[in-house]
């Protein structure tokens, strides 16, 4: 048997160190909501792959699907010869997740593939270029998706970005649909507005790129009035509105969607992740009038709706409709939030709780002073809680907020259990003996 320190030394001898490693776990087999490393040591996973696994690790359906199908057609390239998983999946997408009378679906692998072709169609259907983005925003690793992407780090050295990309802060705001979020949300749509006459015409701009639950951004959640008010710009102005569901989509907020939270449909959505249960599979969702403006052979890809990632994508929305999965992620988002928000009346570094659903997530700020980000502190406790047999990775430009995606098939003793270990770790770095340990963290 390996071990993990071998494991680990073999990765860095031959893996290029730009694919990042954000722990030390390693991952032989899995589960449900565990993980179980090369040392046959079980982790409960917070992490799910970064948020993959809504619908658990090798789930016995999925699983089936996916050897029932390989040993029908494991290729054959849709452009090139029409099969039924990818018709199947594009009706089920379609019939789930409406975006207006008419919805068409096209397929690809990633979630920055779906980000990059829902950009390319959202130009073709308006003829214009520009595309408005936001601070704190994350849409994946290909060129067009890092120029979208807000985070220095992910980017660093990899320029020239993709020309007619424009930046707004993010509405960050406390308040969901409340005075405060009123406020905010007025505050700035008016700043885009004054965009339209201080950085790009309106008339240029093919759309606007937004996770209303921001992932890699640290569960920043969009505030309902502003979201609305994007909607109707988007309308005055002739901008498509693009929901980037790629993190918040499949039962993590509690709906198939987290736009389904405000009363908004957005032009193109695209979605990922979750999807497929585990393989790797992608998709853009639009309006039918606007997916069918775009030329025929401009979209798409060799592996593209691959027909096994189709069928995996099918079992798993259907074992989520049966598990009743967004009902269960609205239980489980409750338990985390009440005992998150529990904890933070006794630990001053905890300045917020924040989320929707089961995308719950903490940040963390030196002596709670929100101006001082506590990102070294999070580090430790990550490492520490993975020491101790639970998997949970960090989020936010600063890397200080502790988020938590979890399988939504945890069990609650599993789910407790877990909490458990991340609540006596914060307690042991803040008031407890490790916080000595702290010092000079950053
Ligand atoms: C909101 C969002 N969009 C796009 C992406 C990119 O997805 P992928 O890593 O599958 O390319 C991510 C990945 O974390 C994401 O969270």
């Amino acid at each position: 048997m390996t071990s993990n320190q071998n494991l680990i030394d073999r990765r860095d001898r031959v893996v290029c160190r730009g694919v990042g490693r954000v722990s030390d776990v390693t991952a032989s087999t899995a589960s449900g909501a565990v993980i179980t490393d090369v040392e046959g040591r079980p982790l409960i996973d917070f992490a799910g792959g970064i948020g993959v696994m809504n619908v658990g690790h090798c789930d016995p359906e999925v699983v089936a699907a996916i050897r029932e199908q390989a040993g029908m057609l494991l290729h054959a390239c849709f452009h090139v010869a029409t099969y039924e998983a990818y018709v199947a999946l594009c009706e089920k997408l379609v019939a789930i997740l409406p975006h207006g009378p008419s919805t068409k679906a096209m397929l690809v692998n990633s979630g920055a593939e779906a980000v990059e072709n829902s950009i390319k169609i959202a130009r073709q259907a308006t003829g214009r270029s520009a595309v408005i983005c936001f601070t704190g925003g994350f849409h994946g690793r290909t060129l067009l998706a890092t120029t979208l992407t807000s985070k220095i780090n992910y980017k660093i050295g990899c320029g020239p970005f993709a020309p007619e990309v424009y930046r707004l802060p993010y509405p960050e705001c406390s308040d969901f649909d409340g005075p405060a979020a009123a406020c905010v949300a007025a505050g700035e749509l008016a700043r885009l507005r004054a965009a339209f006459g201080n950085t790009v015409a309106a008339e240029n701009v093919a759309a606007i790129i937004i996770e209303l639950v921001q992932g890699e951004g640290g569960f920043n959640v969009a505030p309902k009035p502003y979201v609305a008010g994007l909607r109707e710009i988007c309308d005055e102005q002739g901008i498509m509105l693009i929901i980037d569901e790629v993190q918040t989509g499949f039962g993590r907020t509690g709906r198939w969607g987290a736009f389904e939270h405000y009363s908004v449909v957005p032009d193109l959505s695209t979605w990922a992740k979750s999807m497929g249960g585990g393989l790797p599979i992608s998709c853009v969702l639009g309006r039918g009038e606007i997916m069918d403006r775009v030329t025929p052979g401009t979209l798409g890809g060799t592996f593209g709706g691959n027909p096994v990632a189709c069928a995996a994508a099918l079992a798993t929305i259907k074992r989520m409709e049966s598990l009743r999965l967004n009902e269960v992620a609205a239980q489980c988002g409750a338990t985390i939030r009440a005992r998150f928000e529990a904890l933070s009346t006794s630990v001053p570094e905890i300045v917020n709780v924040r989320g929707l659903g089961a995308m719950l997530a903490m940040e963390f700020a030196e002596e709670g002073d929100p101006g001082r980000p506590a990102g070294g502190l999070v580090r430790q406790i990550i490492r520490t809680c993975c020491e101790k047999g639970l998997l949970v990775i960090s989020a936010g430009i600063d890397g200080n907020v502790i988020r938590v995606l979890a399988p939504l098939v945890i069990a609650n003793d599993e789910l407790e259990r877990g909490l458990s270990i991340l609540e006596d770790t914060i307690r042991d770095y803040t008031c407890g003996p490790a916080k000595a340990g702290v010092k000079g963290r950053k």
